[in-house]
């Protein structure tokens, strides 16, 4: 699975440009389906068949990352930008950012020995190595992502994408391994999660499902100076009570729970400060759909270089399999 996992936190996917990894996931998933197929809002549906008597399970791993697009280009050749979701200046002095046409640019400051203060995203610009706006190898509207190989510390993957390519890996090796289910799976891999869930909530609509699962990364409190929380690496995935969009439908709660605790396989409890997922707008279409929410602990999020477990990874593969393998009661 970690062949997977590089193939798709490796690959270029900004919000709204989320093409390449849909192709990758639908080359994936497709022996393993009954139908794969995309829609207007570019989320790929993977749809594989009950045998009958269950639930319609919607899944939803969100395939885009957090980017920069560029919003103009200045007579030297430098591109400045705006954020693409949630990115930090923090996260961006001397990074580097590939663009869909493979080129690269690296994210400079100049006042980072003077200045104590942040820098504004003003002041910050891509060099693209170019001279002039004539010899820039992108235009105005192209949009980056950051550009970093994974790396496997052996229990410990880094990454950027992480957040969310992580649950798509999740999602698609659960459709791989799942054998025979009750229920008619849906395994959506959205689009736009990062600028407020947008491929969710169409995706949501049109599938119309008794009960859907998002998968995520979430926060942890286990780094040296953390907030309070519950949740850390290793500890298994954790199943999300409530975040700052959404509580957790109760019912679906309890069927994570119970599906770990009778598969043994260890789990968290989520309650987290800041931050969202897709389950937040699936939760509200149409009548209103029993949603949860499965996190993969993951720290350093929406940096270049996000870290999860690779035993918390498996463990979700295991738990999505054991939810879904048997008829649901919520
Ligand atoms: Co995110
Ligand atoms: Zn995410």
């Amino acid at each position: 699975m970690k062949d997977m996992i590089k193939t798709l936190v490796e690959a270029f996917g900004p919000s709204g440009r989320e093409s390449v990894v849909s192709a990758l996931l639908a080359d994936l998933v497709r022996p393993f389906v009954d139908e794969v197929r995309s829609d207007n809002m570019g989320n790929l549906i993977a749809y594989k068949k009950g045998s009958g008597g269950g639930l319609r399970v919607m899944l939803a791993a969100h395939m885009d990352e957090i980017g920069l697009v560029v919003s103009h280009i200045d007579r030297k050749g430098f591109a400045r930008f705006q954020t693409v979701g949630g990115v930090s200046p923090l996260t961006l002095l001397g990074n580097r950012v590939r663009f869909a046409n493979g080129a690269t640019g690296v994210v400079g400051w100049e006042y980072w020995l003077q200045k104590r203060e942040l820098p504004k995203m003003e002041e910050l610009f891509i060099d693209l190595g170019a001279t002039s706006p004539a010899d820039a190898p992108v235009e105005v509207g192209d949009i980056c992502c950051f550009d970093r190989p994974m790396v496997d510390l052996g229990k410990r993957l880094v990454a950027k994408a992480m957040d969310d390519r992580i649950a798509c890996a999740v999602a698609a090796q659960t459709l791989i391994e799942l054998g025979d289910t009750p229920n008619d799976v849906y395994a959506v891999f959205t689009t736009q999660e990062e600028v407020g869930p947008r491929g969710a909530m169409t995706a949501a609509f049109g599938i119309d499902p008794d009960v859907a699962v998002a998968i995520d990364v979430t926060d942890t409190g286990d780094t040296p100076k953390a907030a309070f929380m519950a949740v850390e690496l290793g500890g298994g995935p954790a199943v999300k009570i409530k975040d700052s969009g959404m509580i957790a439908h109760e019912g679906v709660k309890d069927w994570m729970i119970r599906s770990a605790e009778a598969a043994g396989i260890p789990y968290q409890r989520e309650v987290l400060d800041a931050g969202t997922t897709d389950a937040m707008v699936i939760q509200t279409t149409r009548a209103g759909i029993p949603s949860g929410c499965l996190s993969i602990p993951c720290r350093h999020i929406h940096t270049p270089s996000e870290m999860v477990d690779h035993g918390d990874v498996l463990n979700s593969v295991r738990l999505l399999k054991a939810m879904l393998s048997e008829p649901i009661a919520i």
